[in-house]
């Protein structure tokens, strides 16, 4: 069983009103299988509690240089050591200027001139303090010495301005944490994945669909975008998408089947994570079917095999099918790569995956089967990614 390294982060806390969205991303990190240790300098307190950060992280939030968990008590020095990035967030103007000119007057400072990985600020402030000539040069300064920034944007402001100097959105910080950790794997390759439950009509506001939430194509779609691919998505559902993802949308068995086709050449790899619906009414009813209290009988007649033809085409796309199983998982998975000749397939439990948050995933080709422990669906999108980069690289 494979069970997934995490990345480690120091989320640096400091003092401004966009306290607050740190927490929120502190539940996203943790979410994701990050190990989160936050650090708060004494004016980040003023807005928000420690308590709060570590009911969230799972983690004792350290604040004071002098009160160190080091057995040498050189925390500020030894922090940062087994560490993959420090985010700072938000990062204050007092910061900024702070870490531009190396001042270490409390254990965040410190630890960041001690540092031993590198640091992304994610600065918030108002847009007069953000214009300002000083901060300005602090961040040119800061850029040339290698400091990453996430942001800031532009917006309406808590004091009533509105410029430069929001703080990233919780959501957006973590894309772009987690898009800065993730090895290119997927660099100039083009992904064309489906996603989502369809829906068949039967009448004008009824239709047969399925638990499928759309929630695996996302994280695979967003993680390959993070690993460097170039993205095409057809999708039945709305969801958080990466901005330079290609979102098509296609909600039933048909449109989704003509979107695939229009989309499939020049792709490298064919990623089919839609549930795709078997049958669909053989005639959808005018209007709203009228309820007379008598049976009513629904033909219903197969959809086209997506996956099977693009499988069975003579396309050299690398092609990966999902397979849910609610019993047999690895004989139903392998018979189904066999039969759709597909590269790779990912079998799954229907009730350990569908419409939920979590996923236990076999990945299977015609030699191995890989199983990963139960994880988040991003998790599991970065498993089934690196077995697909694994296998194009060493086509070559
Ligand atoms: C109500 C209030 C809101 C503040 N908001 C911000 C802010 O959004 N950004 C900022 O850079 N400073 C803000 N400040 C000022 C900082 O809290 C102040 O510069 C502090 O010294 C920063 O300390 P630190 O960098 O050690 O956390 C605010 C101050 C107050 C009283």
């Amino acid at each position: 069983m494979l069970i997934l390294a995490s990345h480690k982060i120091i989320l640096g806390v400091t003092g401004g009103i966009a306290a607050y969205k740190a927490a929120e991303l502190t539940r996203l990190l943790i979410k994701n299988d990050f190990d989160v240790q936050v650090v708060m300098t004494e004016s980040a307190s003023h807005f928000i509690t420690p308590l709060t950060f570590q009911a969230l992280s799972g983690k004792e939030v350290l604040t004071s240089l002098w009160k160190s968990n080091a057995s040498n008590g050189m925390s500020h020095i030894e922090l940062s050591r087994n560490y993959d990035l420090i985010v700072i967030a938000p990062a204050s103007a007092n910061f900024l200027a702070k870490l531009t000119h190396g001042f270490a007057d409390d254990l965040l400072s410190s630890l960041c001139l001690a540092r031993s990985c590198p640091i992304a600020l994610a600065p918030a402030m108002n847009v007069h303090m953000w214009t300002n000539t000083a901060t300005q040069r602090n961040v040119y300064q800061l850029k040339n010495d290698g400091v990453l920034f996430f942001g800031p944007d532009s917006g309406d402001q808590a004091c009533g301005d509105v410029g430069f100097g929001r703080m990233m959105d919780a959501e957006e910080l973590f894309r772009s944490i987690q898009n800065h950790l993730t090895p290119k794997l997927l660099k100039n390759k083009r992904l064309l994945i489906t996603s989502g439950g369809t829906i068949e009509m039967i009448d004008d506001v009824r239709g047969i669909t399925n638990l499928s939430s759309g929630n695996m194509g996302a994280a695979i779609a967003n993680t390959a975008e993070s690993m460097g691919a170039s993205v095409t998505l057809i999708s039945s559902t709305q969801q958080v998408f990466s901005e330079n993802i290609n979102v098509i949308h296609a909600s039933n068995a048909h449109s989704m089947h003509q979107a695939v086709l229009k989309h499939i050449n020049n792709q490298d790899i064919f990623i089919s994570v839609a549930a795709v619906s078997d049958y669909k009414p053989k005639e959808i009813f005018k209007g709203k079917l009228k309820k007379d209290n008598s049976d009513i009988t629904l033909q219903l007649t197969p959809t086209i095999d997506i996956l099977k033809e693009i499988g069975l085409s003579k396309n050299k796309i690398f092609k990966v099918g999902f397979a849910a199983e609610s019993e047999n998982l690895i004989e139903n998975a392998q018979k189904k790569l066999k039969e759709k000749n597909l590269d790779l397939i990912v079998a799954n439990l229907i009730h350990e995956s569908m419409g939920l948050e979590d996923t236990k995933i076999s990945i299977i080709d015609q030699n191995n089967v890989v199983e990963i422990a139960k994880s988040n669906k991003i998790v599991a999108a970065k498993a089934i990614l690196k077995e697909i980069a694994h296998r194009i690289h060493s086509d070559k």
